[in-house]
Order: structure tokens, then C-alpha cells, then sequence
């Protein structure tokens, strides 16, 4: 065998072992004895695993060596306390005249790749799952609603006319634009469902980010302004691939988020911050930051903020769709969007978005 192949299977990452008829290691790699935690050439499976969890690993060899056949399986067990998983494949050793002869295996820790796959499998289906429903809901609520605000209108043209006495006809009043306001919360949260299940639009163009920033600012103005002082850096780096209206969403989304997370009259000690720059690790991506110095999140949400119908906003403030909304809408312009702590307090959330060349 040239050496270079023997250094290559003692150096490689996954375990590789071979066992003789009689059970015993003959070989095994660094990577196999430190998944072990011995040197275990010469020893059997009963000596490195005990005898009851040497009867399973047996088994599998059996088969092996009996049917002349490869086998790949998964096993779960503790190591060092922590539950693991381990992938083994398991193959035939067989000299010139085709007689098995030994056992050769490989064998790799999968734990973080399973547990990876399990979350996004769970958070895709999941996702799918809302966008199916919240499609069908969008437009159950739509038409109802529709014929609603129809005879809210009507209701307020009859009481026009209606000369009712003063005390009744504000109380209609009133009720009226009670009504206003709960269909018109209705509309918003049905239009936000429809965004979030609508098929991701292709249509990009290159968009002025200051452009956005004025307009979002513009339409928050009332909460933001009330919160904290703005500060922005929007001066460079400010051309990326987009649409208006969508990027309009994502950052009056954060700008909400931030002002939200800071607590009422407090607006002198407090700063929302925005700033553009070239992404300084992608040539190609276009930072957009929103800093607030409110609250923070805590470590345990930052994973769940993204998901549809977070909150830990009271039922009437929040509906945990924004963020769902902004991700989605982030990823479907080829962008990136993650939220971190921001020292000494406060949050950081920042969108990559993919550069334009400034027309
Ligand atoms: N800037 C921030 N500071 C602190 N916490 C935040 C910030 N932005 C988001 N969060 C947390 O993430 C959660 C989810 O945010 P998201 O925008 O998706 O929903 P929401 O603001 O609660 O409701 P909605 O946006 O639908 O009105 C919030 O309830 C809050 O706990
Ligand atoms: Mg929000």
C-alpha cells in the first residue's frame, strides 16, 4: 500500500476501523479511537463497549459478515452523558477469491447535522403549513369585511340625516368609529397574512435606500419620534436590488420594532440608529442596520422573533408577524437578515441586501 494512503485514512476525520473474523480490531484511525476514547487495536467490542451494548454493534457485524453485504445504520447513545448520534456504515472485507476475510467501517457523529435537519424540516413544514391556511383565511375575512365597512359607511350617511337626539347620536358615533378601528385592525392583519403566503415577487430594480428610509421614517414618525431620537447614517453605499414597497416594509417593520421595544417618555435617553454601508465581508451585500437602545431580546427568543405569531407584545399591540413578514420578504431579495444584542443594552438587527450599481 503507498504510504500516503495508510497517512490518509489515519489522518481522516471520519472513523475508520477494520475488525478481523474473530472480532478484533487490527486497525483503527485517530478519529475512531477518539470517538471511542481508547486505542483499540486489539481489543473487541464487549472490552470498548461493555458486554449488553457490545450484543447490538454484534448484531449488525453478524449480518455482515453472514449476508456479504454493506449495512448503514444510526445509533443513539450517551457519551459522557449527552445523548448522541452516530452514523455507521459497515462493509465486507473479502481476499482475491471473494472470501470474507474481516470488516471494515466508518463511522461519523451526526448529532448537530440531525438536529439542524429536524428544526428546519419542523419550520418549513410549519411555514408551509400557515401559508396554505393564511391564504384561505385572507380571503374568507376579506369578503365579509369588505361588505362590513360598505355598511359602516351607510350606517354613518343614515345618521347624518337621521336627526337622532344628541345623546344617543353620540353614542352611535362613537360606535362607529369603534367599528373603523376594529375592521380597519382586521384589514391590516388579513393584508399581512396575504403577504406572508403570496409567492415571493421577482421583480427587482435597483432602489435608493435613503429613499426608503424617508418613508418609513415619514410613516412611523408618530411612535418613533415619540420614543427616541433618530440618528441616521444613510449617506453611502445606498443603492441595492429591490422594490419600494417591500423594502418600504421591512424597515418601517424594524423602525416599529425598535420604538416598540423602548419604554414611553423616555425619548431623551434613548436613540433608533440607521445606518447603510458596504457589507465590509461581501463586496456584493449592502448592510442596512436598525439599532434601538430599548429592552433587548433575550438569549432564549432570539432563534423564535423570526417565527410566525411571536410576541411578547400584548395581544392588541402585536400580532408576531412582522418580523416573519420582514424575513420573508428579505430572503426573497436574495438577502440576509439576522438581530443580535446591541451593548451596553438595546437591539441590533441587520439586512443584507444585495448591491446595485447607482444609476
Ligand atoms: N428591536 C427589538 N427589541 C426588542 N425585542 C424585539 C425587537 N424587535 C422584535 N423584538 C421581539 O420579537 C418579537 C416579534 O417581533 P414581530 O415584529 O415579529 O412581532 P410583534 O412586533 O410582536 O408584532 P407585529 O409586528 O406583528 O405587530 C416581538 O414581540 C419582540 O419580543
Ligand atoms: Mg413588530
Amino acid at each position: 500500500m503507498h504510504p500516503l494512503v495508510r497517512d490518509a485514512l489515519l489522518t481522516s476525520p471520519e472513523a475508520f476501523y477494520v475488525k478481523g473474523l474473530d472480532g478484533r480490531y487490527v486497525f483503527s484511525n485517530a478519529a475512531a479511537d477518539t470517538l471511542v476514547g481508547a486505542a483499540i487495536v486489539g481489543l473487541r467490542d464487549a472490552d470498548v463497549f461493555g458486554e449488553a451494548a457490545a450484543i447490538d454493534v454484534l448484531r449488525f457485524d453478524r449480518q455482515v459478515l453472514e449476508e456479504g453485504v454493506s449495512i448503514t445504520y444510526e445509533v443513539t447513545r450517551l457519551v459522557g452523558g449527552v445523548e448522541r448520534t452516530m452514523a455507521t456504515t459497515k462493509w465486507p472485507v473479502r481476499d482475491a477469491e471473494g472470501k470474507i476475510i474481516g470488516l471494515a467501517g466508518t463511522t461519523s457523529d451526526v448529532t448537530d447535522v440531525r438536529k439542524t435537519m429536524r428544526e428546519q424540516m419542523t419550520h418549513t413544514t410549519r411555514l408551509a403549513a400557515l401559508g396554505y391556511m393564511a391564504a384561505g383565511v385572507g380571503h374568507e375575512i376579506g369578503n365579509p369585511l369588505t361588505a362590513m365597512t360598505g355598511c359602516i359607511q351607510i350606517l354613518r350617511r343614515g345618521l347624518a340625516g337621521a336627526n337622532l337626539p344628541g345623546a344617543l347620536a353620540d353614542q352611535v358615533a362613537g360606535s362607529l368609529q369603534i367599528l373603523d378601528v376594529g375592521t380597519d385592525r382586521i384589514r391590516r392583519l388579513v393584508g399581512d397574512l396575504r403577504t406572508l403566503s403570496r409567492p415571493d415577487s421577482t421583480h427587482t430594480e435597483p432602489v435608493d435606500l435613503r429613499h426608503v428610509v424617508d418613508m418609513a421614517l415619514a410613516m412611523s414618525a408618530h411612535l418613533v419620534e415619540a420614543r427616541a431620537s433618530v440618528v441616521r447614517e444613510t449617506r453611502d453605499e445606498r443603492f441595492v436590488l429591490g422594490d419600494d414597497g417591500r423594502l418600504g416594509q421591512v424597515v418601517l417593520n424594524l423602525l416599529m420594532n425598535a420604538a416598540q421595544a423602548i419604554v414611553p417618555n423616555s425619548a431623551a435617553h434613548n436613540e433608533i440608529r440607521i445606518r447603510t454601508r458596504r457589507w465590509e465581508h461581501d463586496e456584493g451585500f449592502v448592510a442596512l442596520e436598525i439599532e434601538d437602545t430599548g429592552e433587548g431580546i433575550l438569549a432564549e427568543h432570539v432563534t423564535r422573533i423570526f417565527e410566525p405569531f411571536f410576541s411578547t407584545k400584548a395581544s392588541v399591540e402585536g400580532s408576531g408577524l412582522g418580523l416573519a413578514i420582514t424575513r420573508q420578504i428579505v430572503l426573497s431579495l436574495g438577502g440576509q437578515i439576522t438581530a443580535e444584542a446591541r451593548l451596553p443594552r438595546g437591539s441590533r438587527f441587520r439586512v443584507l441586501l444585495r448591491a446595485a450599481p447607482s444609476p
